[in-house]
């Protein structure tokens, strides 16, 4: 069973457990002398059942620890310790008791005590539902007194109420017991949401969520640590290369598609953005406008290697540009290959609603774009707004002429918040190039299927048949793409299928080699995110969000590192959706998933997708000071509260969320 099953097994044996002992406490409790028999028969069946499905998921949790002690370490020291207790002792009161009555011997005097225990059981069973949405991991202690609290109070006063007992004293301890921790550990949880907080890591703290600590900490400042300030961390005004200037210019557009739908976009001035193709070496130069856009704007370089104060994050290395405002972003093309650029202001809103477009670096020695008729160099953005998918500039069928024969790069963007798969049919391709980065040596493949993570890039290479190309997207069958070989031109309404086919696995796919320095013995610092769903204060509001190592931004610990370290990340999803991981300003290379280590190609990505129950190890270079956003491109997610930092030790920020600029930055 894979770590996510045994998850949700646990969770459905929570509630069948919660049922069952409900049912048997209730059973339990209106038995009369004359009803004895068939109920206490009945409930002594439940109350069996229900041991055994707590028995069951003290399996079942032994299985999870074996997966590792992030997807159990709450459940072994909370839920399971309350629900074995409170088990056990309706297992001893309750059950002498239930076999007499169904013997059809009611010892009245016997049954609060029966109900009560079996209740007390209920209660701990349903406390492991808020166990797991409110404790998680690492274990909150607070949190965790105030269920057991909860539920010994609820228990006590099942008793007394039961047993028609006269004792105030006591009554009122249960009552203390239910209302005051929760409130106690809500209000620390308020309180702390709704303290100011000071992103980056001037201190020079180090990682201690290592694997499995289980705990945030703060470490020792550095004497004599450099500071300096993202605003200093630009690209310098002399450049000795060519120089590329661009304008964008964010505005509120309706946008009609090709279908004749028509959308409330916020583009930069088409759907999606002008493509900005340069060549390795020049300088970009890019000049934003906000005409209109209320909420503000900046853009961000996503996958590039910019510097700190060129990443274009609100609130973190810029004001959002307001209406009327501009902003220049400059940066060195280091890097070749095809990345895409969007908006990091309220980005889960502007990006849906238009805001990018795709940047690509070619070689020097690669002919531009436009005039290659022998060598076609196609760039398909596939991004989903207001419902409807496109493919490039349409949401129809996107038809492209190729002379058969000639080689062909298809530069696949996903600038949605989902995973998309796409299906390439009528030719045998390999995959390049992922999030820019060449494979090493990747073989030829035919009719599978591609899943490219939310923000992922794949450039797809294959030569021109003599018959058709099809590209098409799962779920998304009016779009796609079609390449066709010269004349005729196509019929006017063009289908582009999606085939359905096993996925492409990236961990095994080319081959594999050395990359010097990143090796597992050179690693000097590590750091653990445990991505999960919890009910948490988010901007002061009670909210199921989207935690990493149990907080939410921006109370999550920084990733700290200092320069020239290698890091190696842990990424673990407990939750039950994927998230596509995206640091800023660096790429990682992939170690392991679910401990097994890569096989194909060295893997350099800047946004992997830990599926639900999955957990990654990557490794990461410090070679680009800055405080970084790495956040989960799900942008959704990321405004739940899925964001960290990853912080160079001494760099600091004037810059702050909120604020005049109103800088949101999911
Ligand atoms: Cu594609 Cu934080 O971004
Ligand atoms: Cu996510």
């Amino acid at each position: 069973m894979t770590t996510a099953q045994l998850q949700a097994l646990d969770l459905l044996l929570i509630v069948l457990s919660t049922a069952l002992w409900s049912t048997a406490a209730v059973m339990t409790a209106s038995m009369r002398a004359q009803s004895g028999r068939r109920r206490g028969a009945a409930a002594l069946s439940c109350v069996v059942a229900a041991v055994s499905v707590t028995l069951g998921r003290v399996a079942v949790v032994a299985l999870l620890v074996g997966r590792g002690w992030w997807f159990a370490g709450e459940k072994v020291l909370v839920s399971l310790p309350l629900a074995i207790l409170t088990c056990g002792l309706a297992a001893i009161v309750a059950i002498p008791f239930l076999r007499r009555a169904s013997a059809g011997t009611v010892a009245e005097r016997n049954q609060p005590g029966a109900a009560a225990a079996v209740f007390a059981a209920a209660y701990a069973s349903a406390g492991g539902l808020l166990v797991a949405f409110v404790v998680g991991y690492p274990v909150s202690v607070v949190a965790a007194l105030a269920i057991v609290a909860l539920v010994g109070g609820l228990s006590g006063l099942t008793w007394l109420g039961l047993s028609a007992r006269r004792r105030p004293g006591l009554a009122a301890l249960c009552a203390v017991l239910c209302v005051v921790p929760v409130l106690t550990s809500a209000a620390i949880a308020f309180y702390a949401d709704i303290q100011p907080v000071v992103i980056g890591n001037a201190a020079g703290a180090h990682n201690h969520l290592a694997a499995g600590s289980g705990s945030a900490g703060v470490g020792a400042e550095v004497p004599g640590m450099r500071s300096v300030s993202v605003g200093d961390l630009r690209t310098p005004a002399e450049y000795p290369g060519p120089v590329r200037r661009f304008e964008l210019t964010a505005r509120q557009q309706t946008v009609t598609l090709p279908s004749g739908r028509t959308v409330d976009g916020w583009t930069f001035g088409s759907l999606p953005g002008p493509e900005i193709r340069v060549e390795q070496g020049d300088l970009v130069e890019v000049t934003v406008y906000n005409a209109d856009i209320p909420d503000g704007v900046t853009v961000h370089w996503h996958g590039y290697r910019v510097p700190n104060g060129e990443d274009g994050v609100a609130g973190v290395t810029q004001d959002a540009i307001r209406p009327g405002g501009s902003f220049v972003y400059r940066f060195v093309a280091k890097d070749v290959g095809t990345y895409w650029y969007h908006a990091h202001q309220v980005s889960s809103e502007a990006v849906s609603r238009g805001l990018f477009g795709a940047l690509v670096v070619v070689s020097k020695d690669n002919a531009p774009a436009g005039q290659l008729s022998t060598a076609m160099d196609l760039v398909a953005t596939v991004h989903t707004i207001n419902g409807t998918t496109m493919v490039g500039g349409t949401d129809l069928v996107d038809t492209q002429r190729v002379l058969p024969g000639s080689p062909l790069r298809l530069r696949l963007i996903n600038t949605d918040s989902v995973p998309q798969r796409i299906s390439v049919t009528g030719a045998g391709f390999t995959v390049a190039a992922v999030d820019g980065a060449n494979l090493n040596a990747p073989t030829p493949l035919v009719g599978q299927v591609v899943r490219i993570p939310a923000g992922g890039r794949f450039d797809l290479s294959l030569t021109m048949p003599t018959g058709q190309v099809t590209l098409g997207v799962e779920g998304a069958p009016e779009t796609g793409m079609l390449l066709v070989p010269d004349e005729p031109p196509p019929a006017d309404r063009a289908i582009a299928p999606f085939v359905d086919r096993p996925d492409l696995d990236l961990l095994s796919y080319g081959t594999t080699s050395v990359v010097p320095g990143m090796t597992s013995t050179a690693v000097n610092e590590e750091a653990t995110l445990v991505l999960d769903r919890q009910f948490r204060f988010l901007n002061g509001v009670p909210t199921l969000s989207q935690t990493v190592n149990g907080d939410v931004h921006p109370h999550v610990p920084p990733i700290a590192v200092r320069e020239g370290d290698l890091l190696r990340l842990t990424v673990v999803n407990r939750g039950s959706d994927t998230h596509p991981m995206h640091p800023h300003g660096h790429r990682v290379l992939v170690e392991s998933r679910d401990g097994v280590p890569i096989t194909g190609s060295p893997l350099w990505l800047d946004t992997f997708d830990v599926r639900p129950g999955e957990v990654w190890q990557v490794l990461l270079r410090a070679d680009n000071p800055g405080i970084w956003m790495a956040h989960c491109h799900n942008l959704e997610h990321a405004t739940q509260g899925m964001v960290v930092h990853l912080a160079y030790a001494g760099v600091t920020t004037p810059f702050t969320l909120g604020g005049v600029a109103d800088n949101r930055p999911e």
